[in-house]
């Protein structure tokens, strides 16, 4: 079996990291693809949605393979990283919507995975953390700035610097999952997620998130002015005309992404 799988259901593309024996850790390889497969995703006009999640039942992703790691000589260190961050980023650029579904636990560069998607579920009993720190490295794929930017600096703090683990529950109270659900009802509660999603107008999400994404962080007159042009994308879409009819007409749309 490959180390990663990539299935269509219907308009979502579900993508599984599939090393369960080595816990997901994210090898060269595995980011190689993985990057490759977020920008390839980017592209596909019949994906609307995209799921990534972990076989097995033990973790989503332990992230970076620390045995390959060790082999890696000092002048290809560089490029090994890279490698890493390069698929990482791929990920948190996609412009539709990302849900990261996690099986199990996850750790360094696949909390960092994690963080990069729009919705993060967790399966109960899983835990999380950005645990570099103890491995004498620190977060290098956008987790010092994506996690302080969701659940604050302070909480962050005592994630990142202590390099912490943290079960379910508590992941969710501080905002770092949406959503904690049992391992039986795991894939119904993605599916419903997914469901959800598509019953909005793709391009109405894809021109939301970039307005979050883009005006985040930035003074309220310039966020203004992003939000502006990215809803002028939507604004003669016929996607809008189709809502518009679909409300008037008392019936569900029927979004083409357009
Ligand atoms: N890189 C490479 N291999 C890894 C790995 C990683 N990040 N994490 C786990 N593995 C391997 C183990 O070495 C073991 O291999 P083996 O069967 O050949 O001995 C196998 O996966 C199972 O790991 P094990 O620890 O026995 O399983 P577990 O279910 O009890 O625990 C974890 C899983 C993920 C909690 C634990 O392995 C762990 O803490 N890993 C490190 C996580 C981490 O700190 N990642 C940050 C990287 S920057």
């Amino acid at each position: 079996m490959p180390d990663i799988i990539v299935e269509s259901r219907g308009t979502t593309a579900w993508v599984t990291l599939n090393r369960p024996d080595a816990r997901n850790a994210l090898s060269r390889e595995l980011n190689l693809r993985l990057q490759e497969i977020a920008t390839g995703l980017d592209e596909r006009e019949d994906v609307r949605a995209v799921v990534i999640t972990g076989a097995g039942d033990k973790a989503f992703c332990a992230g970076a393979d620390l045995k390959e790691r060790r082999g890696v000589s000092a002048e290809d260190t560089g490029p090994y990283i890279n490698a890493i961050a390069g698929a990482i980023y791929a990920w948190g650029e996609l412009r539709k919507p990302t849900i990261c579904a996690m099986n199990g636990s996850a750790y360094g560069g696949g909390l960092e995975l994690a963080l990069a998607c729009d919705f993060r579920v967790l399966v109960e009993g899983a835990e999380v953390g950005l645990t570099e720190v103890k491995l004498g490295i620190m977060p290098g794929a956008g987790g010092t700035q994506r996690l302080p930017r969701l659940i604050g600096e302070a909480r962050a703090k005592e994630l990142i610097l202590l390099g912490r683990r943290v079960g379910a529950a508590r992941a969710l109270e501080i905002g770092l999952v949406h959503q904690v659900v049992s391992r039986a009802g795991f894939v119904a509660a993605v599916d419903a997620l997914v469901a959800e999603l598509a019953t909005c107008a793709p391009l109405s999400v894809k021109s939301a998130k970039s307005a979050i994404e883009r005006g985040y962080g930035k003074p309220i007159s310039e966020g203004l002015e992003i939000e502006r042009a990215c809803y002028d994308a939507t604004l003669f879409s016929e996607d809008r005309n189709e809502g518009l009819a679909a409300f008037a007409e008392g019936r569900p749309p029927n979004y083409r992404g357009f």
